[in-house]
């Protein structure tokens, strides 16, 4: 799917593919370190990326690609189920995870790319994919630190729901957002 940014550039929303592994490598690794500092699935280098998406057929990636250059400047990534070590918290906080129904997410955007409205678009059409598959809910991949501004109004804006707080290097908030 190809969308307008707020600065009229043209550029292509997608899913991940092997071929994209060097470009990802490339974005992560430019990323500047209090964007690197908010988004950590895995590690970033080639050889993380690779074991994560052959290791699991639940990690699904998506990417944003500028339409002239091919360069990757978004990257979300979308894992079918809950991570194991998040269910206790969670459930502490009244929600019963469910690997059927719930998918587990974490968004990035490239620096000079961020609030030009990227995350927005690439979040719409991750959640049609996710609807048109039956999936009910999406948990935040280990929450979101409550300083990231930025982020915490992002997901409000996207309708996720506060469910609690919990300290790990700093607060963070679980969200959550219902879809089904
Ligand atoms: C969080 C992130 C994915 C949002 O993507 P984005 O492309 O920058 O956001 P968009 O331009 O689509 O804006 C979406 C919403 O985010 C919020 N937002 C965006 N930029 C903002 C800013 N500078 N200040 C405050 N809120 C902002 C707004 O609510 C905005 O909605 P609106 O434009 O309708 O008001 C992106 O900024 C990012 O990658 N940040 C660094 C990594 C990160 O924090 N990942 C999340 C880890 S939990």
């Amino acid at each position: 799917m190809i969308i307008q940014t707020k600065n009229n550039r043209s550029v292509l929303l997608r899913k991940l593919i092997p071929d994209d592994f060097d470009k990802l490598t490339e974005y992560l690794e430019h990323l500047s370190p209090e964007t690197k500092s908010r988004f950590g699935p895995h590690p970033f280098d080639k050889d993380s990326i690779v074991g994560f998406y052959e290791n699991s057929d639940k990690n699904i990636g998506y990417v944003v690609q500028e339409s002239e250059t091919k360069e990757i400047i978004a990257y979300s990534i979308i894992r079918l189920g809950y991570l194991e070590h998040d269910a206790p918290r969670l459930q502490s906080n009244g929600l019963t995870p469910d690997h059927k129904t719930d998918c587990t997410f974490a968004p990035s955007v490239a620096d000079e790319w961020q609030s030009m409205g990227i995350g927005n678009h690439l979040f719409q059409f991750i959640l049609s994919e996710l609807k048109a598959n039956g999936i009910g809910r999406i948990i935040l991949w280990g929450g979101v630190q409550c300083s990231n501004e930025k982020a915490v109004n992002f997901y409000k804006k996207n309708g996720f729901k506060t469910l609690g707080q919990y300290e790990y290097h700093g607060w963070n908030f679980d969200m959550v957002l219902e879809i089904g």
